[in-house]
């Protein structure tokens, strides 16, 4: 049976809300109360700001907060935060770390660092050359029209790049748009670019019902919508690690060449094959995300943007790229990264702050650089597990906990399990048989 619908289920306090959530739909109700409260924050100051981020907030929502030391970039040291829930990432991060601040460390340069976005709009009129007309008369007033929305980027550096006119008529009858672009210094940009581009869309209906020069039946717009694109092509950043192959002596007992022959085949495979560069590339946002959400960026944006980026050839390809040349081995990222180091919740978050922190502040150019030094690290380690032990080695070692967590071992059994998968292949059901021998029960957790 369907449940009945609330009506004002916003307008509730947070305990009417917790007590019809909990009413309806929990089942086990006092367990669940249990649980919401004790995710409560016990500081009323932190739990009200969570409650305000978003609207019915009912508790919050926990992640690990891990770091992952001794990243050299661009020659100086940093701990990355991450916040992440899958057990081999923070390991994996730490371990590329690692590994090349005793090569050199990671270089990074912004490449560009502009956003854009759009008025979307249909004028049916006949003569483009006329609208063309309107448009280039009208481009100062954008400019006047948005002077108090602009004041403040502009004093720091940035605001409206410039503004085009773009028929899209071949793609949909009547249909053009304003395209405009931004540089948005430390900011994300979104709230900005948005406001920009809704009074762009006013100015522009004014322009076109108050031309003269225009027909009579041509005097009429239709704005659709307007708004920021997070596709960001032009917000990109490089990230890159070489060595010499003779250097790479990564530990494995494999011989270098052969390591940094099968690395680049890895890499060219993800370039070529869609069904491996999805894998690849998520492997990658394995560091992309943590670091995005740890420092309070928006990784639905992100995570859009790469992916459309990975697939702007019109195959989905891999973000990162490998060459051996003349004995030295080279491996990059390029990607597209549209972040904010203030603004959000950048400022507002206890631990986001503490994020920035410990990054020392980052600029918004510094932590596209940062972030994709986290992808590119995270790539290394997955393809390096990947052509040498496999990837289940050390991704099921870091889960075993996860596993002994599930059937609720004791701190003393966990030590015990854990010592005895130090030289055996974890498996879950290998991890459930050790438990249960140990206890001498049979489990009520099945296998995976
Ligand atoms: C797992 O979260 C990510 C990997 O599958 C990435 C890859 O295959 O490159 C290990």
């Amino acid at each position: 049976m369907n449940k009945a619908p609330i009506k004002g289920f916003s307008k509730l306090s947070k305990e009417a809300k917790i007590e019809w959530l909990i009413s309806n739909y929990a089942e086990q109700p006092e367990a669940s109360l249990e649980v919401l409260k004790s995710y409560l924050h016990a500081d009323e100051k932190v739990q009200k700001l969570h409650d305000e981020f978003i609207e019915n907030t009912i508790s919050n929502f926990y992640m690990p907060f891990g770091v992952a030391p001794n990243f050299l970039i661009n020659d100086k040291m940093y701990a990355l935060p991450l916040a992440i829930e899958e057990s081999s990432v923070v390991a994996a991060a730490a371990k590329a770390a690692n590994f090349w601040m005793d090569r050199g460390g990671f270089k990074a340069k912004v490449i560009s660092t502009t956003k854009v976005g759009h008025v979307h709009f249909i004028w049916n009129g006949n003569n483009k050359t006329d609208l063309k007309a309107v448009f280039d008369a009208c481009k100062p007033d954008f400019f006047a029209n948005t002077q108090n929305i602009t004041a403040n980027m502009r004093s720091r550096g940035g605001g409206i790049l410039d503004i085009e006119l773009v028929d899209k008529t071949a793609l949909e009858p009547g249909y053009f748009q304003l395209q405009a672009t931004f540089e948005t210094c430390h900011s994300m940009g979104a709230n900005f670019i948005n406001s920009c581009l809704e009074a762009f869309a006013a100015t522009w209906r004014q322009a076109i019902e108050n031309n003269s020069t225009l027909e009579p039946a041509d005097r009429s717009v239709q704005i659709i919508m307007s708004i920021l694109s997070n596709y960001t092509p032009e917000c990109l950043v490089r990230a890159e690690v070489s060595c010499k192959v003779d250097e790479i002596n990564e530990g494995s007992g494999i011989e270098n060449a052969e390591f940094a022959e099968k690395f680049v085949r890895a890499i060219r495979i993800a370039e070529i094959e869609p069904y491996r560069a999805v894998t690849h590339n998520k492997g990658i946002m394995n560091g992309v995300d943590s670091v995005v959400i740890a420092t309070g960026n928006d990784f639905r944006a992100i995570e859009a943007c790469a992916h459309a980026f990975a697939g702007r050839s019109g195959q989905y390809a891999s973000l990162t790229h490998a060459t051996v040349e003349n004995g030295i081995f080279r491996f990059w990222i390029d990607i597209p990264l549209a972040l904010g180091t203030v603004g959000g919740i950048t400022k507002l978050h206890p631990i986001v702050k503490f994020a920035h922190e410990i990054l020392a502040h980052p600029s918004a150019e510094e932590l596209m650089q940062i972030i994709a030094v986290a992808g590119l690290a995270q790539n290394f380690s997955a393809v390096r597990s990947l052509i040498t032990s496999g990837i289940q080695k050390g991704h099921m070692k870091m889960h075993l906990l996860n596993i002994l967590n599930q059937l609720e071992a004791t701190e003393e059994e966990k030590a015990i399990i854990v010592n005895y998968f130090k030289d055996h292949v974890v498996s879950h059901s290998e991890a459930v048989r050790v438990f249960t021998e140990l206890r001498g029960i049979p489990s009520k957790v099945g296998g995976k």
